[in-house]
């Protein structure tokens, strides 16, 4: 399991500011590879809409994307992208959202807002560790609280609350899950929330996977369980529109404006033209038709990754996903998983994510969102790859 870095590299004057960079190994396996391979199963979202379907699905035409003006947008996002937003959350005023470049941007203007050198910060483990590095690259120490293959990725309410000890500065949440798929409780969702009000945390809760949602009602949000809950959401995922670049941060009022300060150092604002496609897509019509295309995918990919997965016997164990178009399986083999993903990519044209990058060896996640007919040839090109890579 993985452990906060330690740089080991302290030159002898003791500044270590300058050497002490986390960096974000699954953002930097994907960067450099998904668009240089032939199949790219690393990807966590459904194969992305074009802007074309997207209209299709809004009924939309396309002359008001074409005479959106190639100026600076509104930097926080527009009115009305604000208050479809906003409209999600029960009680919630535009002013309370800020729209940011993807949801990425979101937790980094929220991490920055909260984290100064020395906190403590709670986060999920294995995990997308965006906030994880981000924290310690912000001064914080990390704690992390173990999601459990056994019960399901559920974590265990004792070490929840050892993790959120006292004078614990944020508590980071995905939900549901990345890598796992898993979608918490009620009860952890309840024992998490009142650990954090016990202690006087915030509490992030990184939702961009709600929506997406295989069998099940879409996840409820954080949003509303306690007054210092802060919601990251975004429509990479359960949307299909990652290229649009279009994340958002709900906060109690007044916390929104001061991710929109820190925000100006950033990106500025989001490109005006996805503000504009992101407010037809939550129009809310538009936004079940685009959710429920996910759904479909989902469901129609999920039983055959999970009938690729049997035939190789007792290889891989896992659990099937909640939420997402992604699948982490552990396997038997010896083969350290960033050995296994780079003789896939190097020898295959296979883009896998080792486990490692989540904080755990040994598992690799698969993508099963793509396009059907792709993802087969993906699957059985990942075959032929597996079976030498096994045996060798
Ligand atoms: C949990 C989680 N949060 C945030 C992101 C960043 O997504 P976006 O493309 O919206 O910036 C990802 C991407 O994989 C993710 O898995």
């Amino acid at each position: 399991m993985l452990r906060p870095y330690i740089d080991t590299r302290r030159p002898p004057n003791g500044r270590i500011d300058a050497l002490r960079f986390v960096p974000f190994e699954l953002e930097r396996w994907q960067s450099t590879w998904e668009n240089r391979v032939r199949y790219n199963l690393s990807e966590s979202g459904v194969h992305p809409l074009s802007i074309q379907e997207l209209l299709d699905l809004a009924g939309a035409p396309p002359e008001p994307l074409l005479d959106v003006r190639l100026g600076y947008s509104q930097s926080n996002g527009t009115d009305l992208l604000r208050s479809r937003i906003a409209a999600l959350y029960p009680g919630v005023s535009p002013e309370q959202i800020l729209v940011t470049t993807g949801s990425a941007e979101a937790n980094f203007v929220v991490c920055w807002r909260l984290i100064e050198p020395g906190d403590r910060v709670a986060v999920m483990l294995p995990n997308y560790l965006q906030t994880w590095g981000l924290a310690q690259n912000f001064g914080a120490q990390v704690q992390g609280f173990v999601l459990h293959a056994e019960a399901g990725w559920e974590p265990a309410a004792e070490e929840v609350r050892s993790a959120i000890a006292p004078g614990t500065k944020l508590v980071v949440v995905t939900n549901p899950h990345n890598p796992t798929g898993h979608v918490l409780s009620a009860e952890m969702r309840k024992a998490i929330v009142s650990r954090a009000a016990e202690v006087g945390a915030w509490l992030l809760a990184d939702e961009v996977y709600q929506g997406a949602e295989r069998e099940r009602p879409a996840t409820a949000s954080f949003w509303g369980s306690y007054e210092r809950v802060i919601v990251v959401n975004g429509l990479s995922k359960a949307y299909g529109l990652p290229g649009l670049r279009i994340g958002w941060v709900v906060g109690p009022p007044g916390f929104s404006g001061e991710a929109w300060a820190r925000h100006d150092y950033t990106t500025i604002g989001p490109a005006g033209a996805s503000d504009h496609l992101a407010a037809v897509a939550l129009e809310p019509r538009v936004r079940e038709r685009v959710l429920e295309r996910t759904r479909g995918i989902l469901r129609s990919n999920y039983p055959v990754i999970e009938r690729w997965l049997k035939r190789f016997g007792d290889t891989f164990s896992w659990h099937a996903p909640q939420a997402g178009a992604i699948c982490l399986v552990k396997y038997r083999q010896g083969i350290s998983a960033l050995d296994l993903v780079e003789r896939m990519r190097a020898e295959h044209s296979v883009l896998l994510v080792p486990g490692d990058h989540f904080g755990l060896p040994h598992h690799i996640r698969f993508g099963f969102g793509e396009e059907l007919h792709h993802f087969e040839a993906a699957l059985a090109e990942t075959e032929r790859g597996l079976k030498r890579v096994f045996t060798d």
